[in-house]
């Protein structure tokens, strides 16, 4: 990518007032990824760009301004954004939930109100998107729209039960709203399974926001939508974004696309995922601090607990592994509302070798018996 980059840099990098052959085959490439009528495609610079744009196309589709947002989730940085990521309003400095967000509870089967145990956990959690969106009607201000990451990632790497998107989809439509997925984290095939984790739930959203591992560290960002959605925004008022999509950009996202398939990095992901997950579960049988393991492909969690039974959150525990890790030269960090989950997503290139690297420092670590701090 490096060189595909430092190619393009040298022959051009002008705005995208001007098209270039590489906007439109990385578009043929992106749209090719995914399904009908997920067709339109917008580059942009960043995911926060991104997640703005989608909130400006489901507002002008929709002719509303409400959004429904997961508990716990981040979707960028501007204000349009921290305006429906609890993870800021609700957390240090933040000022609480605005009005015109409805915010729903995580679908969390570990500590939530429905568990692993119970099939139904997905479609009983989706109820509360049907209630947020009754909710938005009877105040006067029905919700544009919802958004929800596939895996969520600040919330604590939990994955959705099956059916959530499903039945939470299903209402908002109903309820005359549209569905945006941030896939800014969990895209580009690191959920192993998947290339789109929102394929994990069979649904299709209305919207895709992409970032973080698509231009694999160069700013490149993209948002895609439906010919319907993308039409009712093209209203006279130019879309105009001097550096989105430029020639180099284009090359890095195409280098990208070209790497991902040609070092099979998803089956790479997925391979190497259940790898880290059977030696994380071995760990857990032995070390009653880890409460749950859990993730898809290299997008991976565990959480620690002072007490399996009662699910006691251990955020200091937390923060002890990942220190000693950073010493034993291995980088985790915590997330989760309560900051008692480490996450686990590494580049891709992250093969089994690495992994058991990773489990030997962390069952090291964990022989200290962190519980005792
Ligand atoms: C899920 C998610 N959405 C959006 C963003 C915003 O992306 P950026 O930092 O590229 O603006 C982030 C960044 O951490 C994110 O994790």
């Amino acid at each position: 990518m490096t060189a595909a980059v430092a190619r393009q840099a040298a022959v051009l990098a002008t705005n995208t007032r001007y098209l270039h052959d590489h906007l439109a085959r990385y578009i043929e490439r992106l749209t090719a990824k995914l399904p009908p009528p997920l067709s339109v495609v917008y580059l942009v610079n960043s995911g926060s760009e991104a997640n703005d744009l989608a909130l400006r196309l489901a507002r002008r589709f929709t002719g509303r301004e409400s959004m429904i947002a997961v508990d716990g989730a981040y979707h960028g940085h501007l204000t349009s954004l921290i305006a429906i990521s609890p993870y800021k309003f609700n957390g240090r400095g933040g000022r609480g939930c605005p009005s015109g967000t409805y915010v729903v509870p995580m679908p969390d089967t570990y500590q939530g109100a429905f568990r692993a145990d119970d099939p139904e956990a997905g479609p009983k959690y989706a109820r509360s998107v049907a209630e947020a969106a009754a909710r938005a009607e009877a105040d006067g201000r029905p919700a544009a729209g919802f958004i929800a990451e596939s895996i969520l990632s600040c919330g604590g790497q939990i994955v959705l039960p099956p059916g959530f998107l499903r039945e939470a989809y299903r209402s908002v439509r109903a309820a005359g709203g549209v569905c945006i997925a941030d896939e800014v984290q969990v895209g580009f095939g690191r959920t192993g399974s998947a290339f789109w984790a929102f394929e994990t739930q069979g649904v299709v959203p209305d919207i895709v926001t992409m970032g973080k591992p698509i231009g694999n560290g160069f700013p490149l960002a993209a948002v895609v939508t439906t010919r319907e959605i993308a039409g009712a925004f093209a209203d006279g008022m130019e879309y105009f974004n001097t550096y989105g999509g430029n020639p180099v950009a284009c090359a890095a996202g195409l280098a990208v696309l070209d790497v991902l398939e040609s070092e099979g990095l998803q089956e790479k992901a997925r391979a190497t995922g259940e790898h880290l997950l059977a030696g994380l579960r071995r760990l857990a049988g032995a070390h009653p601090v880890i409460g749950d393991v859990r993730g898809l492909g290299l997008f991976l969690g565990f959480e620690l607990v002072l007490d399996r039974a009662a699910r006691t959150r251990a955020p200091l525990q937390a923060a002890y592994i990942a220190e000693r890790m950073r010493e034993e030269g291995v980088l985790v960090s915590t997330d989760g509302p309560f900051r008692n989950v480490i996450k686990i997503k590494p580049p891709l290139a992250f093969g089994p070798a690495d992994a058991d690297l990773f489990l030997n420092a962390l069952e090291r670590i964990l022989s200290e018996d962190p519980l005792r701090i």
